[in-house]
């Protein structure tokens, strides 16, 4: 870790960002062919393949030695190993991406030690570029782009976005996002429904009573916006590595936390698929997370990572 110059790959990843996003804006997703995975709610277009292409390619010339973990190039059985690995989504956010929301991003993380160590998620669409590097704070930037002013003159400011950030309250004080992601049955899709409805009911009748329930389509943006504090909590189980890294990078600089989606695990691996994000605060993120975890009960989340 100590070898390697985190402000250069930091600024490389930049680059690579905005040059994705450019691609990102050029295609127009009613026009272009959409394949699904899984199932009808597991999309995939031509354009998240190229971008991953781009990014690979620019990356591995850049850095040759390091890893690279790319949702459209993954296989099952590949492993994050402590080595520097990149870990890329080349479009987070693709349903909304076909549909034309504009809360879309490319997200480019570096792990190391299996740890996030940078954090770079850019949406196009808003010309939104959210950025960390490990023990040197988070920050957005909006407009540097769009005005040819690559880093130059955006509106930069560092994450969270107060600079005295509230204490955080009981979850009935809460603002918490949530997906419901592309696995709509079985035992997963069990515990999350209960969770959502738990979450929502009122105290009256033994719910949690959250202010409300928000779903950005994009677990990276969903991170960005806890770091950013404007959430106050994510929980989500079944995403993937390349969902969390960047975002993950950016949260922890930001005075967040990530702890497992399951109770009672407070160090949750990169690839653990199961994640409670909680924004940065002077006082209340543990309680939070223990309240949270009793809402989740016994129903444990189980995925394969
Ligand atoms: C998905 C989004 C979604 C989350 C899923 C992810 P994709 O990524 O982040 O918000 O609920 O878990 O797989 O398919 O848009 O790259
Ligand atoms: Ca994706």
């Amino acid at each position: 870790m100590t070898d390697l110059n985190l402000q250069e790959i930091h600024d490389t990843l930049v680059k690579v960002a905005h040059e994705a996003g450019r691609m990102i804006l050029a295609a127009n997703p009613t026009d272009i062919a959409t394949g699904t995975k899984l199932n009808s709610a597991d999309i995939v277009t031509e354009t998240d393949k190229a971008v991953e292409a781009l990014v690979s390619s620019r990356l591995s010339s850049a850095y040759p030695t390091f890893a690279f973990v790319g949702e459209e190039t993954y296989q099952p059985g590949m492993r994050i190993t402590p080595s520097p690995t990149f870990i890329v989504d080349p479009i987070d956010g693709t349903t909304n991406f076909v549909h034309g929301f504009p809360e879309a991003c490319i997200s480019l993380g570096l792990a190391v030690d299996r740890r996030p160590a940078i954090g770079v998620i850019y949406n196009p669409y808003q010309d939104l570029l959210y950025t960390a590097i490990r023990g040197r704070g988070a920050f957005a930037t909006q407009g540097a782009f769009s005005w040819g002013l690559d880093g130059g003159k955006g509106r930069r400011r560092q994450l969270p976005l107060s600079r005295n950030p509230a204490p955080l309250g009981a979850l009935d004080t809460c603002l918490v996002a949530t997906e419901w992601g592309n696995s709509r049955d079985g035992d997963n899709y069990a515990v999350k429904t209960e969770v959502f409805k738990r979450l929502c009911a009122s105290k009256e009748t033994g719910g949690a009573m959250v202010h409300s329930i928000r779903s950005m389509g994009s677990a990276a943006l969903n991170l960005c916006a806890v770091a950013a504090g404007t959430l106050d909590l994510y929980w989500e189980g079944g995403c993937w590595a390349w969902d969390v890294c960047a975002g993950w990078a950016i949260l922890a600089e930001a005075g967040g936390i990530v702890v497992d989606g399951n109770p009672g695990n407070w160090n949750p691996e990169i690839d653990g698929r199961k994640y409670l994000a909680v924004r940065g605060a002077p006082s209340g993120q543990k309680e939070v997370v223990q309240e949270f975890w009793g809402v989740v009960g016994d129903g444990r989340m189980v995925y394969e990572s």
